[in-house]
């Protein structure tokens, strides 16, 4: 093998890894108050408990984890309105969770209770959490 072959080939495993390496990355973000664990109790990915459980967020209806008391009224009510955890509302929620809950409730005088933003990679994010609830 050529030595730029060999580079390339370097180049082209590092950029493969990147999605998942950034999006473990973006996870620290998360962690402080999210974990990711399974109905048997496995937890799959560490994390504090105040905020819910982000097990199997893909499709999940909005403020669906049943064991987690802390939901505000905004978020169930958009949950209670049928809304599901698809990748495009957890990017929207992500970059602007107030404003999200606003759209999504009607209700202008809507809050958030998580005060946290991503604004970017929340896409790759969702998948990585797909991926952990396998
Ligand atoms: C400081 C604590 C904190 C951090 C950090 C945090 N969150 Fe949250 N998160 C919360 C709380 C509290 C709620 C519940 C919000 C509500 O009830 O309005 C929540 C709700 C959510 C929900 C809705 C879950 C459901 O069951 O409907 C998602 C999705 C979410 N967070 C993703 C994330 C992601 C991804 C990150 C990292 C980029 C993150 N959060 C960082 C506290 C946090």
């Amino acid at each position: 093998m050529k030595i730029s072959s060999i580079i390339q080939a370097v180049i082209l495993s590092a950029c493969a890894a990147t999605p998942l390496l950034a999006s473990e990355t973006r996870w620290r973000d998360c962690r402080t108050c999210h974990a990711v664990t399974a109905p048997d109790g496995t937890e799959r990915a560490r994390g504090g408990r105040s905020g819910p459980n982000l097990w199997g967020i893909a499709n999940r209806p909005l403020a669906g984890d049943s064991d987690y008391r802390f939901y505000s009224d905004d978020l169930r009510l958009a949950g209670q309105r049928g809304l599901r955890w698809s990748e495009d509302n957890f990017v929207a929620y992500l970059a602007e969770p107030t404003q999200f809950l606003r759209a999504a409730t009607g209700n202008r005088q809507a809050e958030s209770g998580m005060h946290v933003q991503l604004r970017s990679g929340a896409g790759a994010l969702f998948h990585y959490l797909q991926d952990l609830s396998q």
